[in-house]
């Protein structure tokens, strides 16, 4: 398995492009199965989650078309199958984002369980209530989810989340776009991705309002049509450089990124010393040499502080001026980065779904161990800051979300290499 090296002590400079969303990417993929017609999809990253959602598309009979600059052509004129296999939903739980698409349009769906992951156990009981909902019978049965629609087409219902949930909220939203009435979703999420899945179905003719607040409508429509659409920039791959650039004292130009998705991270930025100037498409961040302060954060679902943003601001408070708190409220076990950090120096002390973090000024480099994609990432960004060479291990949970990684460390001045094992 692949392991990064990375050699600490250079200060961050210099600036680099933010990729697409993966998390807009993939729930926009999955809607290509609405299309009637030819869909493309633009501003893709280039990332293993991103071939296998193609890959499960594909085995499903769907037409795919790769262009040189990773914007994608599907079609699903021939679609020959509607099961998602165990093999392709194991190694990534995405894919249960197909669940909706696919009893809308084709009125039948076998989508295997993703089972839980590092972070936590992840059900799928609000995505399954949501399609029940709808109008589906749904059985679980096998480790599949096997639901179909009596009568072929879904009716659309007033649908309540109790718990906030993002793929949950966009399953609701592809499936009732082709409903036969109004769907009304409650307590929705609102995160950015949700928001440029709701343009994408709009731009197909579907009848979306509200989207971004906690209550939306979706006025079911009898087809919906190819477009041209470019997925949002990533927010949390932004955030993910920006926090590396603090650590480092350094620098750092984030461009063809969105700073108005992305305003609870660059608060806290702000409040850990960091000087912010943002244009329409960039973000730049000076520490001028300076060490952050330490900073406490408590994450939520959007427009509060990000979850996928937690193990990166550990690592800040890990290396900042002072001791901060940090509080995980959405997943229940998302601290594995903690004790790997621990092992290379850092100051931590976990109770419950609170981490104590005590700044220092250096961290000991040490090899550890990836074990969900943002956790990788934070150990990445703590090797800029400990002395010696740190080999983070399992980076393929990197590459499921980080575009060249390396490369774009390397252009902002870090000491990193991959060494393929
Ligand atoms: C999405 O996951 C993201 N993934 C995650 O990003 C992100 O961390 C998460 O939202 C929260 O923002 C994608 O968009 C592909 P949830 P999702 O459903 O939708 C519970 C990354 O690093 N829940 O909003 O799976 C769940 O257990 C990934 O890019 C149920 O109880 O998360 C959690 O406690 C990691 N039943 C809470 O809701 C359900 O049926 C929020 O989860 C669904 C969720």
């Amino acid at each position: 398995m692949d392991k990064l090296r990375i050699e600490g002590g250079n200060r961050l400079n210099g600036e680099i492009r933010i990729s697409g969303a993966k998390n807009s990417a993939l729930p926009i993929l999955s809607a290509t199965l609405l299309a009637d017609g030819v869909m493309r999809v633009g501003n893709l990253p280039h990332l293993h989650d991103i071939t296998t959602m193609l890959e499960l598309l594909g085995c499903m009979g769907v037409e795919v078309a790769i262009d040189e600059d990773m914007s994608v052509e599907t079609d699903c004129a021939n679609i020959k199958s509607c099961v998602a296999p165990y093999d392709l939903v194991r190694t990534m739980r995405a894919s249960i984002l197909v669940l909706g698409p696919l009893l809308a349009r084709y009125g039948e769906a076998e989508v295997s369980l993703p089972g839980g992951c590092a972070i936590g156990s992840r059900p799928v009981d609000l995505h399954i209530r949501g399609m029940e909902a709808l109008g589906a019978e749904v059985d679980v049965e096998d480790g599949y989810i096997k639901a179909r629609v009596p009568g072929g087409r879904l009716t659309g219902a007033n649908i309540f989340f109790d718990t906030v949930t993002v793929t949950g909220t966009e399953n609701v939203m592809m499936a009732a776009a082709l409903a036969k009435g109004t769907t009304t979703i409650e307590n929705a999420a609102r995160e950015p991705e949700v928001v440029d899945l709701a343009n994408c179905l709009n731009a197909m003719g579907a009848k979306i309002s509200g989207a971004g607040s906690d209550t939306m409508v979706i006025e079911g429509v009898e087809k919906l049509y190819g477009c041209s659409f470019d997925v949002l920039p990533d927010r949390i791959e932004t955030g993910t450089y920006l926090v590396a650039a603090a650590v480092t004292g350094g620098r750092v130009k984030t461009k063809d990124t969105d700073p108005v998705i992305m305003e609870a991270v660059l608060h806290k930025l702000e409040e850990a010393g960091a000087d912010i100037t943002i244009g329409d498409n960039w973000i730049e961040l000076d520490m001028h040499g300076k060490r952050p302060k330490a900073v406490n954060v408590k994450t939520a679902p959007h427009p509060a502080f990000p979850t996928d943003m937690q193990a990166q601001f550990m690592v800040l408070n890990a290396l900042a001026e002072g001791t901060g708190t940090v509080i995980e409220t959405v997943f229940e076990n998302r601290f594995m980065h903690a004790q790997e950090l621990v092992r290379m120096g850092a100051d931590i002390a976990v109770e419950g779904n609170t981490a104590i973090v005590t700044g220092k000024e250096k961290l000991q480099a040490a090899p550890v161990m990836a074990t969900d994609l943002r956790a990788s990432a934070s150990l990445v960004i703590a090797a800029l800051m400990a002395e010696g060479a740190t080999d983070v291990n399992r980076i393929y949970h990197i590459d499921r979300g980080y575009e060249c990684i390396e490369e774009k460390f390397q252009q902002l001045g870090a000491n990193i290499r991959r060494i393929s094992g």
